[in-house]
């Protein structure tokens, strides 16, 4: 009854905004780990999808800071280490015979982080053991970058767990604040036109530009929705904090 009463407001809500839930990484193309082994995924033990990440050294990941925390009662805390596997040369999640499954021995949050709309989604995880892959290096935003996961294809579908790419315009400071109020200049960028965009899943994983690493998929309102481009947090920004 309750429920049937929600999907009715949320198709009204759908409908007014103009919004639709877009096609699939929302408007991508199958992508192989092997062209890009720095891109990894983070799961729990049992294998769901929590987010991406990337290797930026052989025993650390970038990832977004909502990746690594709870919501619970009491607040939101960290997400315990052993709650937490990192997947790397994998192509596709659920196939167990390709790359590695590593434990996580620790977890870095920025101290600034409190929610997504309030900036700071970023965090490094340090792994249990360094792993044999190519890593990949902080850089700058550009024109437009390449965003991997293994997330959703459309807001409403259960994850891709298979990995996929879609390039996706940056925009200007100025157009960003126009479509996101919560957007913050300077930590943050923004980046998509309707169709092409990460989604849920994606999160923490790399948008990459001329071959570096320049932003972690944060957060958006549904996924490639007109006039709504993703949000990422700014990695230049936070270079010297991190250290790499
Ligand atoms: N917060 C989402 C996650 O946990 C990802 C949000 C990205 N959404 C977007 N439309 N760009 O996976």
């Amino acid at each position: 009854m309750r429920g049937k009463r929600f999907a009715v407001l949320a198709a009204v809500i759908a409908l007014v905004s103009g919004s639709s839930p877009a096609d699939a990484i929302v408007g991508g193309t199958p992508a192989r780990v092997a062209d890009t082994p720095w891109v990894v995924a983070i799961t729990t033990p049992d294998g769901q999808l929590i987010c991406g990440g990337a290797l930026v050294a052989p025993d650390k990941v970038v990832t977004a800071a909502h990746c690594a925390t709870l919501k619970g009662v009491l607040g939101k805390n960290q997400r315990p280490v052993e709650q937490m596997r990192v997947v790397a040369g994998r192509t596709d999640l659920r196939n167990s015979g390709e790359g590695t499954v590593t434990a996580v021995a620790g977890v870095w949050r920025h101290p600034d982080y409190v929610e997504v709309t309030r900036g700071d989604d970023v965090a490094v995880l340090t792994l249990a053991r360094s792993l044999p892959f190519r890593t990949i290096s902080l850089g700058d935003a550009g024109d437009d970058g390449v965003v991997l996961g293994w997330g959703r294809t459309a807001e409403n579908t259960p994850p891709a767990m298979t990995l996929r790419k879609v390039t996706v315009p940056i925009l200007s400071d100025q157009e960003c604040m126009l479509k996101e109020p919560d957007f913050r200049p300077g930590s943050m960028l923004c980046a998509g036109r309707g169709g092409r965009d990460a989604c849920t899943g994606d999160s923490g994983g790399p948008l990459v530009v001329r071959g570096r690493l320049a932003g972690v998929v944060s957060f958006g309102r549904g996924c490639a929705r007109a006039d709504e481009p993703g949000v990422y947090t700014r990695l230049a920004h936070y270079r010297s904090t991190l250290g790499f």
